[in-house]
């Protein structure tokens, strides 16, 4: 049965408990509302340790729009049904005050990576992402954590700060998970309408095609989204929309 934690303190018995029986830990670090994308991550946990974690926390520091924030579903009875019927061991269910009793004083900064893309367009973003990431990986002391492929930027840094503070723990990258229409799963497709599920569904299509960032960007503007950004980076092609008060991201590799 899926033990549930609300408390650090008892977090930390428990890890020190596994430490002692020497079970290796395998993480996932969501805010919930789990679709078939977390699912391959909490499977790939699964398969690959002998302990998995599941961490569900709707982390604010990470959010600069307060409405995003507010809106974020959060779906814990769903959840945590998936996360027993896939047998995870353990969800992480902290609290604001006890994962920042510092009311985020401290942070962590990247200063190269960061600052393009989702830094430039969401301020204070990836400060929130790693400081959080850098919390939860210290207080779960994971051997492995598992990271979607579609919050590439995030997954990038993420890779980064691991190797730059010496962390014991190795980033796993997993593939990007689609619906039949090819739209890369998110938590913030549930709040799209009919209509606007079928203009999402173009935006993967185009970002993926063979056409140049300027030309995609251009045929995103002509169909009716809100285009933040389209950018090619180190081999990558990434992207960011808005349709209505939902964005979107994707990335997809670039072939030449
Ligand atoms: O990708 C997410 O869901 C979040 O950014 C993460 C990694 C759980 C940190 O809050």
């Amino acid at each position: 049965m899926t033990k549930v934690i609300e408390s650090i303190a008892e977090w930390r018995r428990v890890r020190q408990q596994i430490l002692l029986e020497d079970r290796s830990v395998g993480f996932v670090p969501t805010m919930g509302n789990l679709h078939a994308g977390h699912q391959s991550l909490l499977k790939r946990s699964k398969q690959e340790n002998a302990t998995s974690v599941l961490s569900i926390f709707v982390n604010r520091t990470q959010f600069d729009d307060e409405n995003d924030f507010a809106k974020y579903p959060r779906t814990f009875f769903e959840d945590y049904a998936l996360a027993e019927a896939m047998g995870i061991d353990y969800i992480l269910l902290p609290k604001y005050e006890e994962l920042y009793p510092d009311s985020y004083r401290y942070r962590v900064t990247e200063l190269m990576l960061s600052q393009g893309m989702e830094g430039q367009h969401r301020a204070g973003h990836f400060d929130g992402v790693l400081t959080i990431v850098m919390k939860l990986l210290l207080l779960v002391k994971p051997a492995q954590v598992y990271l979607g492929e579609k919050d590439y930027q995030q997954l990038q840094l993420v890779t980064e700060m691991a190797k730059a503070f010496f962390l014991d723990t190795k980033v796993i990258a997993c593939p990007t998970i689609r619906d039949v229409n090819g739209l890369a799963l998110s938590s913030r497709n549930n709040r799209l309408t009919v209509e606007q599920y079928q203009l999402a569904i173009r935006f993967p299509k185009l970002l993926s095609s063979q056409k140049t960032a300027a030309e995609i960007r251009q045929g995103l503007e002509q169909l009716g989204f809100m285009v933040d950004y389209v950018e090619e980076f180190q081999g990558r092609r990434y992207g960011a929309v808005r349709i209505g008060d939902v964005r979107l991201i994707d990335n997809f590799v670039v072939y030449s």
